[in-house]
């Protein structure tokens, strides 16, 4: 069986939900359900003896210490984490704590798990780590994309807290050998995703009338990969990745913030047309993000060439389904955002100029 943890988020749950789609070797879950976890993006698995949820925190050692004991998993992949640059920016607090102090406390648990296997286990087990392109800071127009070689130079508080976790994972491998993978991957997007980020945000502020905020100029470039290429990613990577070694992952799909809005707008005003008028009467340009990354672009041909990885989805294929997801799942967008959610969007706009 396989230790993952924050696999009640957006990427974790899609993992977990694709993996038991795929394979029969059992999951166990352990995620502290933050405002980003929910247990019902893990609804499908409700009753299936391959999943068991853990409701904890990877900064608690003794817990993390017993399900290694009582589960011995073959691998542990760690996608726990916070993971939107606003909140960082706001409270970077809790950052470093999960981030950084989560991730130190999983490689000391799995370092003290793994030295007690037996030969083959020891030699079978694997720590994935899953990280993002953030940490290489950000390019200019025409700067080659990010490479697993690139020097780290992350600029908010959300990267320079996964660049550490990156770090740790690397020296972990190099002082004691622990046998890591780690991933960096560009910008998902797809279902479960929270609609604190840019483009679950423009779906469901459209089909509620509200703006929809571009930061900025709306210039940036980030490069999209749809969720379920990336978890095909790790899965590819925790089969065959070599040992100590990063892999880049990204979609090979550029595009400014300001094309996004328009495409997602275009969908919207054919799937779910509003008498009021086309979508994109509700774009508004606000005030920038501070120290807001210019450029994003991931060269994801290492593991192409070394692990045979490309991504299924074209951006065309994958925003269509997207945005369909959403419109399907009223349900799930209208539970997410009860709570605590309101509280952000003020905290977050409230002193944005529109
Ligand atoms: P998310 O915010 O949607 O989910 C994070 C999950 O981790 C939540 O379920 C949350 O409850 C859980 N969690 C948070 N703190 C925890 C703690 N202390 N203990 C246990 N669980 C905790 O994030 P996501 O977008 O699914 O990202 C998952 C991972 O992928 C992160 O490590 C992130 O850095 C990385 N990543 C994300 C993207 C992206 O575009 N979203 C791109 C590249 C890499
Ligand atoms: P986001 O989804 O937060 O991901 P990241 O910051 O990790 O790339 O943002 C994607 C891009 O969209 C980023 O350049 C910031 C921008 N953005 C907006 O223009 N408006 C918004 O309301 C949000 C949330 C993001």
């Amino acid at each position: 069986m396989i230790l993952v943890t924050g696999g009640a988020g957006f990427i974790g749950s899609n993992f977990v939900l694709d993996w038991l789609a795929q394979s029969d070797e059992p999951v166990v879950n352990l995620d502290a359900l933050t405002y980003a976890g929910n247990r019902a993006n893990l609804a499908a698995l409700d009753g299936d003896a391959r999943h068991t949820f853990v409701h904890g925190d990877i900064c608690d050692r003794a817990l993390v210490d017993s399900l290694l004991a009582t589960h011995r998993p073959r691998a542990i992949v760690h996608f726990a984490a916070e993971s939107h640059v606003d909140r960082s920016i706001h409270g970077p607090g809790a950052f470093m704590k999960t981030n950084v102090d989560g991730t130190f406390t999983l490689l000391e648990a799995a370092r003290a798990h793994w030295a007690t296997l037996p030969d083959g286990e020891k030699a079978a087990f694997r720590f994935h780590h899953v990280s993002t392109d953030e940490v290489y800071g950000s390019l200019g127009p025409t700067d080659p994309p990010f490479a697993e070689t690139n020097p780290y130079e992350p600029n908010s508080p959300y990267s320079a807290s996964k660049a550490a976790s990156d770090h740790l994972v690397r020296a972990w491998h190099h002082t004691y050998g622990l046998p890591v993978t780690t991933s960096n991957c560009s910008n998902n997007y797809g279902p479960y995703h929270f609609p604190e980020k840019l483009i679950p945000l423009l779906i469901v502020n459209s089909l509620a009338g509200k703006p929809l905020p571009v930061y900025g100029d709306g210039q940036q470039i980030r490069d999209w990969l749809y969720v379920t290429d990336h978890c095909a990613g790790i899965r590819a990577v925790l089969a065959g990745g070599k040992l100590g070694e990063t892999y880049n992952i990204g979609g090979w799909n550029e595009k400014a913030n300001i094309d996004i809005v328009k495409t997602v707008c275009a969908l919207l005003d054919e799937l779910r047309p509003d008498p009021a008028g086309p979508y994109s009467r509700l774009i508004t340009y606000v005030t920038d993000r501070p120290g807001h990354d210019r450029r994003y672009a991931i060269d994801a041909r290492k593991i192409e060439r070394e692990l045979g990885w490309r991504p299924a989805e074209t951006f065309d294929t994958g925003i269509r389904k997207t945005v369909q997801w959403y419109l399907e799942h009223a349900d799930w967008v209208a539970n997410v955002q009860s709570g605590a959610y309101k509280d952000w969007v003020n905290t977050n706009y409230a002193d944005r100029v529109g």
